[in-house]
């Protein structure tokens, strides 16, 4: 198939690559953890490379210290996130799947990272539950990712942990635009309208919404700001 491609996804596809290329260049220790992810079979819905830049730009043009993840697999946009921070910053990833956290923590291991990214393994509420009862520093930036009936729940504790300022980005909120139809018998589309309606009723949060096409299809993410 020729780069231009004939169907919209191979077009799509072609073009993240073209981008990848050109404005993101090799990259071994993202190819690497992609490889041993695919190899212990973990499934393949990692954010796309041009997504995960875009992850780690907001980092840093944030100066981002502290960063939350909700939702690790493999720790591809973990290893995004991490290389933004400072030598003395943090990343919080959270992964209910103990073999995900495994598979994370070589891949970030391997990286470089390790000593900057915690993997807290569990329910994600737990976790965020556990760091707003110990009062844990509120975080600069979090990205939430993790199962799709969660991100309401998500969404509050993250303000929870959050500042003024604090960045927030969530993947999968279009959902083919099926997010457009309210009587969906779809868990995950009744979960996402509910987190649009709650960012939208939320007067601490400036927040839109972003649709995006690649390589696993038609789909956007959320740019909020914590403003008070
Ligand atoms: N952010 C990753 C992709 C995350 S995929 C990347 O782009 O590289 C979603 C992950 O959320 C899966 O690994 C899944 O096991 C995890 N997950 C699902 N339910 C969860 C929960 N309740 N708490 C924490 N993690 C959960
Ligand atoms: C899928 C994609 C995602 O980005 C995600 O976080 C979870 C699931 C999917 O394509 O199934
Ligand atoms: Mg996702």
């Amino acid at each position: 198939m020729s780069r231009s491609g004939g169907e919209p996804e191979e077009r799509w596809t072609g073009v993240d690559r073209y981008v990848t290329d050109l404005l993101l260049g090799a990259d071994p220790a993202l190819d690497a953890a992609l490889e041993a992810s695919a190899a212990a079979g973990l499934p393949d819905i990692q954010v796309s490379a041009p997504y995960g830049k875009m992850l780690h730009l907001l980092a840093r043009a944030a100066r981002a210290r502290r960063i939350l993840e909700i939702g690790t697999l493999g720790g591809y946009s973990a290893i995004w996130l991490a290389r933004a921070l400072p030598a003395d910053g943090r990343l919080v990833t959270c992964e209910l799947d103990p073999k995900h956290a495994e598979v994370a923590r070589g891949n970030l291991e391997r990286a470089g990272l390790g000593d900057r990214v915690e993997v807290h393994v569990g329910p994600a509420l737990e976790t965020l539950r556990g760091l707003a009862s110990e009062g844990a520093e509120p975080f600069d930036m979090v990205f939430i990712d993790a199962d799709k009936p969660g991100y309401p729940d998500y969404l509050e504790l993250s303000l929870q942990l959050s500042r003024a300022g604090t960045v927030i980005v969530a993947d999968n909120v279009i959902r083919r635009g099926d997010i457009l139809d309210g009587s969906s018998g779809d868990p995950n589309v009744q979960a996402m309208r509910r987190f649009h309606e709650r960012l939208a009723s939320e007067k601490r949060i400036s927040a839109t919404a972003v649709q995006t096409v690649g390589g696993k299809g038609y789909d956007g993410f959320v740019l909020a700001v914590v403003t008070e």
